[in-house]
C-alpha cells in the first residue's frame, strides 16, 4: 500500500473517503459539524458515521471513545473499521487525520498496521461472482498534519506487509506450501535483499547433523523435510539474534492422530516459520543494523507406514535421547533440533515462535501468547515488543517440578506425558534442555496465530510475530 504524509487540512484532501477520530465530549470540528448527517456523528469507541460535506466527497467519523483510555490498539482498530468503510463505499484511497493524543509516532504507525492488516485477503481459490471489474481495494493512505513521523510510518508499512505475507503462508493449504514451498520462499527472499544469505538443509544432511527430532517427525510423510537457514547481515561482527519458528506445514498428529474435527485447520501449523521468514525479511527491507540467524524447521506430521511410533527412541542434535509417547507432541521434536543447532553458532539471545500446545489455548485464548524463559531481561523484552505492537505475550513459568514431568524411564527425556499437567510449561521446560544456557524466550503462538477475531485480523491468519520480532529488532538495534 502506498503511504503519504501531508500537511493539508481535512477539507482539502482529495482521498474518496476522509477519516477523522472524535473522543467523548469534543464537538466536530469545523467545516463539518454543519454538514449533512453531522447530528448523527457519535464519538462512542467503534462507531463509524459518514457524512457528505461539499469537499471533500465523503468524511468518516469513526468514534474513539474517552481520551483516558485511548491507546495505539484502539487506533489500528479504528484504522481498521475505516477500511472496511471505504471498501463498502467503493473508496480506493484514505485519508486520515492524525488524532491529537498519544505519541505521534505511535499512532502514525498504528494507523498504518490498522489499515493494511484490514486490507489482507485471501481468495485466490475463489472464482469471482461475477464477471463485472473487481471492486477496487484501497490502495493508498495519506496521514494528514502528522508532523515528522516518516520513519516510524515506514517500519510500520514494511512490517504491516510482511506481517500479511505471512498471512498468505499460514492460509495456503498444507498440499501447497510445503516445506519445500517455504524453502523456495526463503531463497526468493535471499536473492531479493543483498545482506540475507540462504541455506536449506535436506534430509541427508540433516541425518548426518544428527537432527533425530525433525527427522522422525517427517519420516511418515512424502514431502522431504529441511531446515532452513536465513542470516542477514547488518550489524558487522556482532553475535546475531537467534529466531527459530515451527513449520509443521501440516499436523495430522502421526500415528497419535488428530481427530478429524477442525484437522484442515492444522495447516496453520507453520505459523511460527511464516512470521521468522517474513520477519527477516522485515528487517532486511528496514536495513537494520543487527545480525539475525534465523533457523526453520519445516516438515509435515503424517501417520504412514514409515512413521515414527509411539515408543520409538530418539537422539537429537545435542545428543539428548527421547522416548516418542505422543508423535502429535512433534514441535517440539523438530524445534529441539533448530535450538541445539543455533545455540552452537554462539547467538546474543535466541527468540522461538511456535504452535505448540493446545493447552495455551485453553489457558490464555487468543489474546496473549504464552511466554517463557530463562532470562527476565530478555523475556520482558520480548514482553514490551508485543505490548507496542498488540502482539501480546504473557509470561509463564518455569521450574524444576515441570522438569521431573519431562524425565523418561528408558530415555533422558519423553516428549509428552500422560498427567495432563501443565502442557505449554511441559513443552517450555523440554525446550530450555535445547538453548544451551543462551538468554532464550519460547512463544506459543497456537492461540494468537489464527482466529482471534480483532478488527484487524478477522477469522483465519493472524500472522502473529512479525510486528513483533520487527520490533524486537529495532530494540535490539538501538542496544
Ligand atoms: N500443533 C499442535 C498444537 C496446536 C493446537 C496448534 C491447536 C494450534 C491449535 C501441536 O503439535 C500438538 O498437537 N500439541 C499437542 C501436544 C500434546 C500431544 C502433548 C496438544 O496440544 O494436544
Ligand atoms: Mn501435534
Ligand atoms: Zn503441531
Amino acid at each position: 500500500m502506498r503511504i503519504d504524509l501531508t500537511d493539508a487540512k481535512p477539507a482539502d484532501s482529495d482521498a474518496e473517503l476522509v477519516c477523522i477520530g472524535l473522543f467523548d465530549g469534543d464537538a466536530l470540528p469545523e467545516p463539518f459539524a454543519t454538514a449533512p448527517g453531522a447530528v448523527d456523528a457519535k464519538s462512542a469507541y467503534r462507531k463509524v458515521v459518514v457524512l457528505r460535506p461539499e469537499k471533500p466527497a465523503r468524511i468518516a467519523v469513526v468514534g474513539l471513545g474517552s481520551r483516558e483510555d485511548f491507546d495505539p490498539e484502539r487506533v489500528r482498530v479504528a484504522a481498521a473499521l475505516a477500511a472496511r468503510t471505504a471498501a463498502s463505499v467503493e473508496a480506493a484511497s484514505i485519508a486520515w487525520a492524525l488524532p491529537d493524543a498519544g505519541e505521534p509516532d505511535a499512532v502514525a504507525a498504528a494507523l498504518v498496521e490498522g489499515t493494511i492488516l484490514m486490507t489482507y485477503r485471501f481468495d485466490r481459490y475463489k472464482q469471482p461472482e461475477s464477471e463485472d471489474e473487481p471492486k477496487p481495494e484501497v490502495e493508498s493512505l495519506v496521514l494528514l498534519g502528522a508532523g515528522d513521523v516518516a520513519d516510524a510510518v515506514e517500519a510500520a508499512r514494511v512490517a504491516s506487509e510482511a506481517e500479511n505475507r505471512a498471512r498468505e503462508l499460514q492460509d495456503l493449504p498444507g498440499n501447497v506450501a510445503t516445506p519445500t514451498f517455504l524453502a523456495d520462499r526463503a531463497r526468493e527472499l535471499a536473492s531479493a535483499h543483498e545482506a540475507v544469505s540462504v541455506e536449506v538443509m535436506e534430509r541427508d544432511e540433516l541425518e548426518r547433523l544428527g537432527m533425530g527430532g525433525l527427522i522422525a517427525v517427517s519420516q511418515g510423510s512424502a514431502a522431504p523435510p529441511c531446515l532452513i537457514v536465513l542470516r542477514y547481515a547488518g550489524g558487522g561482527d556482532a553475535a546475531p539474534l537467534a529466531l527459530i519458528g515451527k513449520a509443521v506445514t501440516f499436523d495430522s498428529g502421526g500415528i497419535s492422530i488428530k481427530p478429524a474435527a477442525r484437522m484442515q485447520e492444522m495447516k496453520m501449523d507453520m505459523s511460527g516459520g511464516a512470521a521468522v521468514l517474513e520477519a527477516v525479511a522485515a528487517i532486511a527491507e528496514l536495513g537494520l543494523s543487527i545480525n539475525v540467524l534465523a533457523a526453520i524447521p519445516a516438515t509435515e506430521n503424517m501417520p504412514s507406514g514409515t512413521a515414527t511410533r509411539p515408543g520409538d527412541v530418539i537422539t537429537q542434535h545435542n545428543g539428548k535421547t527421547v522416548e516418542v509417547i505422543n508423535t502429535d507432541a512433534e514441535g517440539r521434536l523438530i524445534l529441539a533440533d533448530a535450538l541445539s543447532w543455533c545455540a552452537e553458532q554462539k547467538p546474543e539471545r535466541m527468540v522461538d515462535l511456535a504452535t505448540l500446545t493446545g493447552a495455551v489455548v485453553v489457558a490464555l485464548g487468543s489474546t496473549y501468547a504464552g511466554l517463557i524463559s530463562n532470562d527476565d531481561e530478555w523475556a520482558q523484552q520480548v514482553e514490551e515488543a508485543g505490548e507496542r505492537t498488540g502482539e501480546l505475550a504473557w509470561r509463564l513459568p518455569l521450574h524444576p517440578e515441570y522438569k521431573e514431568l519431562t524425565k523418561g524411564t528408558i530415555t533422558d527425556l519423553i516428549n509428552s506425558s500422560d498427567k495432563r499437567k501443565a502442557g505449554p510449561l511441559y513443552a517450555g521446560s523440554f525446550l530450555e534442555e535445547f538453548v544451551g544456557g543462551i538468554p532464550w524466550v519460547h512463544l506459543d503462538i497456537a492461540g494468537t496465530a489464527w482466529d482471534v477475531g480483532r478488527e484487524y485480523q478477522g477469522k483465519g491468519a493472524t500472522g502473529y510475530g512479525v510486528r513483533l520480532l520487527v520490533a524486537l529488532a529495532q530494540g535490539v538495534e538501538r542496544g
